[in-house]
């Protein structure tokens, strides 16, 4: 695995004027040697003052969603078409909030991922397991079958995915997971990506849920966690920039 990814995911956040605040101070702090990759996942209807704040920077952009269908009348509906209008190299699929709130299935989150793909955008697809399940010792087995009805779906693009982990009990609640725990769960992904393609050292594990500068150093440094996506800590640009900062220092 290459340099470390760290995405911010700024969910239903921001305004026109807070953006711009954030981004500055993002742009500001980067150091210009820094060795990760970084980007931010905004609402739909920001990209575009993403796309001229960040182009030709070192800070790539994307948004938290995407339509299963390629185009027409789906009201409301944002293609994968348009994100690559707007430049967007990322795309978050399957998040736990959207599994949740909008009742996607793993099957509706695998034909995103491969709408994204289609267009060139890459799909950060999350995988995680709630509470009950990890108490059940359901963990395993819930990630790999969410991961599973991509990896069917999108068949040899696999190597072109993003994955995060985001156990849905640290997500936004501040309790994370230890990184021996969390190390465990990238194992069982890294194992099941190698089954499906020989370029699996390509894909990055990232891990979500209550990251912080805090806790970022000791996740980031486990074998098989490639970086993080960051919800509440990516709003304010010194902690993002201190998760940025711990990536770069354990690359
Ligand atoms: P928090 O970092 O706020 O826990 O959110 C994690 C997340 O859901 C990122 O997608």
């Amino acid at each position: 695995m290459g340099n470390k990814l760290i995405v911010g995911n700024w969910k239903m956040n921001g305004t026109l004027a807070d953006n711009a605040t954030l981004l500055a101070g993002l742009l500001n702090g980067l150091a210009a040697d820094h060795p990760a990759r970084v980007a931010v996942c905004a609402p739909a209807v920001y990209l575009q003052q993403l796309q001229s704040l960040l182009q030709g920077t070192p800070v790539a952009w994307g948004a938290q969603d995407v339509s299963s269908h390629e185009r027409g009348a789906y009201t409301g509906e944002v293609s994968a078409a348009m994100l690559r209008d707007l430049a967007c190299r990322y795309v978050i699929v399957g998040h736990s909030e959207r599994r949740q709130y909008h009742g996607e299935s793993d099957e509706l989150v695998a034909t995103k991922a491969q709408r994204a793909l289609a267009c060139g955008v890459t799909p950060i697809v999350c995988v995680g397991e709630t509470l009950a399940q990890r108490e059940a010792g359901q963990t395993d087995m819930v990630v790999k079958r969410q991961l599973a009805s991509v990896i069917h779906t999108v068949g040899h693009c696999t190597s072109e995915l993003v994955v995060a982990y985001e156990p849905v009990w640290a997500i936004g609640t501040g309790q994370t997971a230890t990184p021996e725990m969390a190390q465990a769960v990238h194992a069982v992904l890294r194992a099941q990506i190698a089954a499906a393609t020989s370029n699996s050292a390509r894909v990055a594990i990232l891990y979500g849920g209550s990251m912080n500068a805090a806790n970022a150093a000791a996740l980031l440094a486990q074998p098989d966690i490639d970086g993080g996506l960051i919800g509440g800590a990516s709003l304010k640009a010194p902690d993002f920039l201190s998760i940025v900062g711990a990536a770069g220092a354990v690359h």
